[in-house]
């Protein structure tokens, strides 16, 4: 079975104050939302702790939004798996787009680090995704396949979520289309050993477009930027509407 995965990425957004104030909105809207939905927040390093305290016993699972693959060591900006296991962290997003873009992340790094996110109890949330300059030059296909597969080598798949984020949706408001998104998923799928990876679909979701989304087969569940950092239109998406 596969299993419906909704997460925030807040990424550098909110303080701790701001991160406690977006609880109090969004908790009570939780009391309807389906049991089978898991739902994660991918915050800033400095809101884990304080959320993980305030968050146990809830059913929000806590995410970090980067992992080292070392156990320890001189690595100055870094956060160990160790570290992320102690404060009862459960998943971890690995390979962001920002990440390649900004902070040189490859697809080995990545690689790197879902095995750490592995050995430490975290399911890492890997994400994979074109540009617009690669979706037009008809490369999407060979990029993602290349992205997935040199990703995985030695990865558990049992342990595992992908988001598909092609960085053209990415805060752009210029959301992939629902059924382009599900092919795009469909093949991620078709290059796992394992066919119950969730795996989900990020850019631009939105509390308009979030139904259209999770109504296609292939679409396990959201990675939401923006619209997770209000707690309407978040829970809106967490609460998403099954024809
Ligand atoms: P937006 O939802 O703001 O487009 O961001 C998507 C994203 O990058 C989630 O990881």
């Amino acid at each position: 079975m596969r299993k419906i995965v909704i997460a925030g990425n807040w990424k550098m957004f909110k303080t701790q104050v701001e991160s406690k104030e977006f609880l109090q909105g969004f908790l009570p809207t939780l009391e309807d939302t389906p049991s089978n939905r898991e739902v994660v927040l991918c915050v800033p390093f400095t809101d884990l702790s304080i959320l993980s305290n305030s968050l146990h016993g809830s059913r929000i699972q806590l995410g970090a939004q980067n992992i080292h693959w070392e156990k320890s060591g001189a690595y100055t900006g870094e956060i160990s798996g160790a570290m992320l296991q102690e404060i009862g962290i459960r998943y971890v997003i690995v390979g962001h787009s920002e990440r390649r873009q900004y902070f040189g992340e490859t697809d080995e790094t990545v690689n790197l680090r879902l095995k750490a996110a592995q050995n430490y109890g975290l399911t890492p949330i890997l994400c994979v995704g074109e540009t617009k300059q690669q979706r037009d030059a008809g490369e999407t296909e060979s990029l993602i396949t290349t992205q997935v597969k040199t990703a995985l080598v030695g990865v558990d798949q049992n342990n595992l979520v992908i988001a598909y984020e092609p960085i053209w949706a990415i805060g752009t408001g210029d959301t992939c289309e629902a059924k382009e998104a599900n092919r795009v998923i469909g093949l991620i799928r078709s290059l796992l050993t394992n066919s119950n990876v969730s795996i989900q679909y990020g850019g631009s979701v939105k509390p308009d477009n979030v139904d259209e989304i999770m109504a296609q087969p292939e679409i396990d569940g959201a990675l939401v930027g923006g619209a997770s950092l209000e707690p309407a239109s978040f829970a809106r998406i967490v609460n998403y509407k099954v024809n």
